[in-house]
């Protein structure tokens, strides 16, 4: 079969998108002036930002075959996603770029390429942006980890076209012809993503393992156990391109009409009706591994939002919300993502498709709670944090983390590792000067953002980490409830361990301090843990001076007006009750 399916993986940045454009180009699927830069990055965030986050199939024809390229996300929050287009595949390009050599995201996703018994092809990339030892260093890193021959490693350049047609060729090479499981009419096809089409409902992206599909067929969805019949089939060419008929070996798509997006899940199978079929293997649920709670920051906007939230999910079904409400922050939802960078690109895309000014609660993992009376509960936000003297145990998602660095590095890795809570166990090296290093802490401390950030600066960039989660680790942890003049302030509750709970508190009441207006009274902001107090702060009330008007004179008529003014605050703190909080005051905290 004149048919060859096969995806680009890399590192972020390593110029896979790229690399896409040119195999466009060459093969004639896009006209020379309708190319842009990065031509699959379709969505508005992802040319914005240069990065990946959905996946776009492609069929190219060239030499007289059909070769079916899945670009994939190089980010770890998408790690099943990439794991799905693998599964749709034979054949897996490895792209390094020379000037950075192997990075994290390069062994990581190569390990899932090699779960999958993918033909493998090595190309370094940008060689027209590195030196000549850099290209050479590289190659053998990726020889080294492929395991190949140096002289089977391709030398490209995305940018400029290098190389790109040798490359093409070695996926006809190499790349055997699709796995088939059985052709004729019993259908098996692997959801590896979809689309959500205002007039089709939702387009299912499928590589078809047996038999074929056509429009008016009856479907069923193995896993989702749904039944729908098919409105239209056909490939991408790059755009949905409309065909006949669908055949054991294609990628393409197939039109459901089915209106909710939740219905049709990436990994399931779609198998034709009254066939007692099982589901091809692999289908997971995604696992949300992040929570955060967000507000609108006017709170008339709470529909608008809500709408926005529904609007997001057609294309994004990883995404799921839970209605919320806390006193000061009105009505809001309670998200679970895929990591911090789906989280950071959905509130990005409600600010800029929806205009949406948004407050967010810090984001927390899910912790696990054991009750003394034996229940076992996942908690996902500190409102549902059993009270402690129901608590017998808790535990938190453990990561094995791996770093890949310049042996130079070494120093400050190992400072902030203990910083972060992590256990160095391995030191592995790669080649003379880059290492990896292989350690064990706590997932909470990785997804939240700061570990990244931290670990960019202090290796100059040099030093890349991916993790797998591992599973749960007891640790001994404590909710952090804030009180702003007695009120709880639910939403700058926090689970943390114990250890760290008098750092967390003191840090939480001084930025309270610094962000909360002056009031009329004296107004107390204490961080508590179960019902004891860890750290206290005092803003201290804002006083008229009454006693201005009163040149010289006695000093008891001085204490007189004092006296009454005080009387006035206390009878004013009564009627107020509660210290408003302006939204202001969430964002600077809760950033
Ligand atoms: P993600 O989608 O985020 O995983 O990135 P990617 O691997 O798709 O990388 P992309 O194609 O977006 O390229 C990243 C950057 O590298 C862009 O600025 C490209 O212009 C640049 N780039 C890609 N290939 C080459 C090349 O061969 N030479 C040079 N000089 N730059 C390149």
């Amino acid at each position: 079969m004149n048919i060859r399916n096969f995806c680009v993986i890399s590192h972020i940045d390593h110029g896979k998108s790229t690399l896409a454009d040119r195999f466009l180009e060459l093969t004639g699927a896009v006209e020379k002036g309708k190319m842009r830069a990065q031509f699959l990055d379709s969505m508005d965030l992802e040319r914005e930002r240069g990065i990946t986050i959905k996946m776009h199939p492609i069929r190219l024809n060239y030499k007289g075959y059909i070769l079916n390229l899945i670009d994939t996300p190089g980010h770890i929050d998408f790690s099943y996603e990439i794991s799905r287009a693998l599964a749709c595949v034979e054949g897996a390009m490895l792209l390094v770029d020379a000037t950075k050599g192997i990075q994290a995201q390069t062994l990581f996703n190569l390990e899932k390429a090699k779960e999958q018994g993918l033909v493998m092809i090595g190309a370094v990339n940008k060689i027209d942006a590195a030196t000549k030892e850099q290209v050479s260093q590289t190659k053998k890193e990726l020889a080294v980890i492929l395991g190949f021959d140096e002289k089977e490693i391709f030398e490209i350049s995305a940018k400029e076209g290098t190389g790109v047609e040798q490359l093409l060729q070695a996926v006809i090479d190499k790349v055997p012809s699709p796995k088939i499981l059985s052709e004729g009419k019993g259908l098996k096809a692997l959801i590896f993503d979809s689309q959500y089409d205002s007039f089709f409902g939702v387009v299912a992206f499928v590589r078809i393992f047996a038999g074929q599909v056509e429009r008016n067929d009856k479907i069923s969805f193995l896993t989702q156990k749904e039944e729908a019949e098919v409105r239209e089939v056909g490939y991408f060419n790059p755009k949905l391109h409309k065909s006949e008929l669908l055949k054991a070996g294609e990628i393409g798509y197939i039109k459901t009409g089915i209106k909710e997006t939740a219905k049709v899940k990436v990994g399931d199978t779609i198998a034709t009706i009254q066939q007692d079929s099982q589901p091809l293997e692999g289908y997971q649920e995604p696992r949300l591994v992040l929570f955060l709670s967000l507000y609108p920051e006017a709170t008339a906007d709470f529909e608008l939002f809500k709408d926005a939230l529904n609007k997001l999910k057609l294309n994004d079904p990883a995404l799921n919300f839970q209605i919320e409400s806390k006193m000061a922050l009105g009505r809001g939802f309670r998200l679970g993502f895929l990591g911090s960078l789906h989280a950071e690109i959905t509130v990005g895309r409600l600010k800029s498709e929806f205009n949406l000014d948004l407050v967010a609660t810090a984001p927390q993992v899910v912790f696990e709670v054991t009750t003394k009376n034996g229940k076992k509960l996942s908690v996902s936000s500190p409102s549902f944090w059993p009270d402690p003297s129901e608590i017998e145990t808790t535990s938190e998602p453990w990561v094995e983390l791996e770093i890949i660095t310049p042996n130079s590095c070494f120093g400050p890795i190992f400072k902030l590792l203990k910083h972060f809570d992590f256990v160095l166990e391995e030191t592995k090296s790669l080649t003379v000067e880059k290492s990896l290093l292989l350690s064990q802490g706590p997932l909470r401390e990785v997804v939240t953002g700061a570990f990244y950030d931290q670990l960019k600066s202090a290796t100059q960039g040099f030093a890349s980490f991916s993790f797998k989660q591992t599973g749960m680790r007891q640790v001994d942890l404590v909710k952090i409830d804030v009180l702003i003049a007695s009120e709880k302030e639910e939403a700058f509750s926090r689970v943390v361990p114990r250890n760290k709970a008098v750092e967390e508190g003191k840090k939480l009441v001084y930025k309270l301090k610094q962000a909360l207006p002056a009031q009329q009274f004296a107004v107390a902001l204490q961080a508590v843990v179960g019902g004891k107090i860890i750290a206290r702060e005092t803003i201290s009330a804002r006083r008229k001076d009454v006693t201005a008007g009163l040149y010289g004179g006695d000093i008891t008529r001085k204490r007189k007006v004092l006296e009454t003014q005080k009387k006035g605050k206390k009878k004013l703190k009564k009627r107020a009750g509660r210290v408003s909080i302006p939204a202001q005051v969430f964002l600077k905290l809760l950033k």
